[in-house]
């Protein structure tokens, strides 16, 4: 199995990622609780399945995620990359957390419960808009750089117009967006520039928060700890970061749409994850994961053949007569 996972370049650090990722924001909180053996089995059978690219943050379960990752790493001797973030702290807060001691107490704490060096990557974590623009934030960032705290730094973003202002600063490696067949925005705004400035595209919410892999309904009921209950519209951080922002309800409409268009022998998240996979922009995605099963089965998508370019034509009509209006937050 791992022989068969894609690697893809990582902008220009010299080194190759798996095209499937894993995102661990489910190892830290917000996803009702993941116990020690299954995230154990998580990472376990990511590094078996040829993943070798762990998103992480800083405040995932407060440090919870980075520290199992951190754990699990120094026992498994893997060569994993592991990109981090931070920005979203309550010590100090906004707009404190956007000053260079901060962001370097920060960071050294992400160093810590990883247990690196140096962190291979750093991600401001969806700071705001002005912030960006300010562009006082990546002099810190080229100052952790140059200190040898981090060896390389990027953003996770909301929007396209944050996209953009993070593609304009230099030494930027990477930009993390949202994108998947319910959010085909960064098409247009964003990939051809991320190509031509070599910025690694890292994907989150590749299934929309699970909405894609078709196994919700109506009846479907979310935990009180898990976003997908108490953020379903946006009630504690932004929309987009749940169902990839649209209403639950018609979402699941939409997804038996989707289940019709399936070509035979793929599931509904396969054919998601393929989608994603065949823009060569993208150099990463980082699907997240509450069981090893769906880790296992997600690293396959790397190894599946591109979807047909008539299925790629229906996909975009479809976004574009019936989805994009209703997505919600900024896009
Ligand atoms: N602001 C930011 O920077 C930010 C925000 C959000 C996420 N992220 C990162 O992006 C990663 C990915 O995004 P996400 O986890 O929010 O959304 P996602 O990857 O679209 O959805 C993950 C969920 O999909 C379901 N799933 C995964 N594989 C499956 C499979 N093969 N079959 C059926 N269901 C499957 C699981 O749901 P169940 O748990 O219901 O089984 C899983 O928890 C996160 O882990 C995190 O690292 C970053």
């Amino acid at each position: 199995m791992v022989g068969s996972m894609q690697h893809r370049p990582f902008a220009r650090s010299g080194r190759s990622v798996s095209a499937i990722g894993l995102g661990t924001w489910q190892l830290g909180a917000e996803w009702g609780e993941v116990g020690d053996a299954e995230a154990e089995a998580i990472l376990t059978t990511a590094i078996g399945s040829g993943i070798d690219f762990f998103d992480t943050a800083d405040i995932y379960g407060g440090g919870r995620s980075e520290a199992r990752i951190g754990r699990f790493l120094r026992n498994a001797h893997a060569p994993v990359f592991v990109a981090t973030k931070l920005g979203r702290s309550r010590d100090p807060g906004w707009p404190r957390n956007f000053e260079l001691d901060a962001m370097r107490r920060h960071a050294e704490g992400s160093r810590e419960r990883l247990g690196v060096d140096a962190l291979d990557l750093l991600q401001l974590h969806c700071v705001p808009e002005e912030v960006l623009r300010a562009g006082r934030i990546f002099d810190h960032l080229r100052a952790l750089q140059q200190d040898g705290v981090i060896r390389a730094f990027g953003a996770s973003v909301e929007s396209s117009a944050e996209a953009k202002l993070c593609l304009a600063q230099d030494g930027l490696a990477s930009l993390q967006i949202i994108f998947n067949v319910f959010r085909q925005t960064p098409i247009e705004t964003i990939f051809d520039e991320a190509r031509r400035r070599q910025v690694a595209i890292i994907v989150r919410l590749p299934l929309a928060s699970g909405l894609l892999s078709g196994k919700f309904d109506a009846r479907t009921r979310f935990g009180p700890d898990d976003h997908r209950s108490y953020n379903q519209d946006g009630e504690a951080f932004h929309a987009g970061e749940t169902f990839a922002g649209l209403p639950f309800a018609r979402g699941l409409e939409l997804v038996e749409e989707l289940r019709a268009l399936t070509p035979p022998g793929l599931s509904l998240a396969a054919m998601a994850q393929r989608w994603i996979l065949d823009h060569d922009a993208v150099t990463t995605v980082i699907t997240g994961a509450t069981r090893a099963t769906q880790v296992r089965e997600n690293a396959r998508c790397a190894s599946l053949a591109p979807l047909p370019l008539a299925l790629h034509v229906r996909l975009r009509e479809l976004w574009g007569a019936r989805v994009r209006a209703l997505v919600r937050g900024k896009d």
